[in-house]
């Protein structure tokens, strides 16, 4: 009876570690990322399974909801998708992004599709993120009404 527990003790162990060494390449959580627009990707947490959830600041010239707004998304292996509802406390874009891509060399290269709901409008294109501190993402952030 003890030698049954014990093996299904190692099969449950050797299963966790599969399953963390399958969803992480390199790729950590928590991390501030940067993209070649100034938008801040910033991955705040991730589950077991990797679903991950984060926040992201759009910089982009030329793009409305320039503020920080909550995103989720998933990490498998080196592959990452993550979407943000342009939608906050004080601003909506009825609009929505999904990005998809994979953490390469240390760069994020993403492909992205922004649905815009008032226009029926699907863009499409292409961000590469770069690794960024906590600082240096705090700089580059709108600041909140409140804040001085
Ligand atoms: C909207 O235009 O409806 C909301 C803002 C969208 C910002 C886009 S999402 C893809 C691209 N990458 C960015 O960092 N910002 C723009």
């Amino acid at each position: 009876m003890v030698r049954r527990y014990m093996l299904l003790a190692v099969i449950f162990l050797f299963l966790c570690v599969n399953v963390t060494l399958a969803q992480t390449s390199g790729l950590t959580v928590p991390s501030y990322w940067q993209n070649q627009r100034g938008s801040i990707l910033h991955l705040n947490g991730m589950d077991a399974a990797g679903h991950v959830v984060g926040q992201y600041t759009n910089k982009a010239q030329g793009y409305p909801c320039q503020a920080t707004y909550p995103l989720v998304g998933w990490i498998y292996d080196n592959g990452i998708t993550f979407t943000v509802a342009w939608v906050n406390d004080t601003e909506s874009c009825n609009s929505l992004t999904s990005w998809t891509g994979h953490y390469n060399n240390g760069a994020i290269t993403t492909q992205w599709l922004l649905v815009n709901n008032s226009s029926g409008v699907i863009t499409k294109g292409e961000d590469i993120f770069g690794p960024c501190s906590e600082a240096d993402a705090s700089k580059s952030k709108p600041k909140s009404p409140n804040s001085k």
